[in-house]
């Protein structure tokens, strides 16, 4: 299957909070179609993680992934998730300050997120998850619970003078972000 095209930020639907999917829809063509089309386009994009708004289907669900990710080679192996209905509780008041950057954005900026948190959702298939999550993967999982709630991670960035473009990252943000967050990742586990 096609990857869908990716919505860039100012699109309405990225700021739209989408409405959550009822059980008994989960295993219809369109749903089961739409989480394809996540993963297909997620992977097409070497994005860590892509929510339903980001392509123009305004429904609560997210996929994520990654495996060597070469947009984001310092995250942990985050195995398939498919997240319908997604909840986040923070376990605690732990922040870490993370780079990030979304597939809606053409920036990367820093964010506070917790470190510790539990996330419920169902899968492709309408089984309950209830898993606690750490680390830069609880990261990844707020950025994406984000998108459903209609929230970018330039809304979050406390200090605007840590945005840069991917190019400008490079060249003068990555080595000292990469060299804290792998230090961050070692004692975490995640
Ligand atoms: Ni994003």
């Amino acid at each position: 299957m096609p990857a869908r095209e990716i919505l860039a930020i100012g699109h309405p639907a990225l700021r739209t909070k989408a409405p959550e999917i009822a059980a008994d829809r989960i295993g219809s063509v369109e749903v089961q179609s739409l989480i394809d089309d996540l993963i297909d386009t997620m992977r097409s994009a070497n994005g860590a993680g892509i929510a339903a708004n980001q392509i123009g289907s305004p429904l609560r669900v997210t996929v994520l992934e990654v495996n060597k990710n070469p947009r984001y080679p310092y995250k942990p192996t985050i195995p398939l998730t498919v997240a319908i209905n997604p909840v986040i509780v923070p376990l605690d008041d732990e922040l870490v300050e993370l780079n990030e950057g979304c597939l809606s954005v053409p920036l990367r900026g820093n964010v506070e997120r917790h470190v510790n948190i539990r996330v419920r959702y169902l899968d492709r298939e309408g089984t309950e998850h209830d898993e606690v999550v750490r680390g830069l993967t609880a990261g990844t999982w707020q950025h994406e619970c984000d998108h459903l709630d209609g929230v970018l991670f330039v809304d979050r960035v406390s200090d605007p003078s840590t945005l840069a473009t991917w190019e400008q990252y490079e060249a003068h943000h990555r080595d000292a972000f990469v060299a804290r967050i792998t230090e961050f990742v070692d004692r975490v586990g995640s």
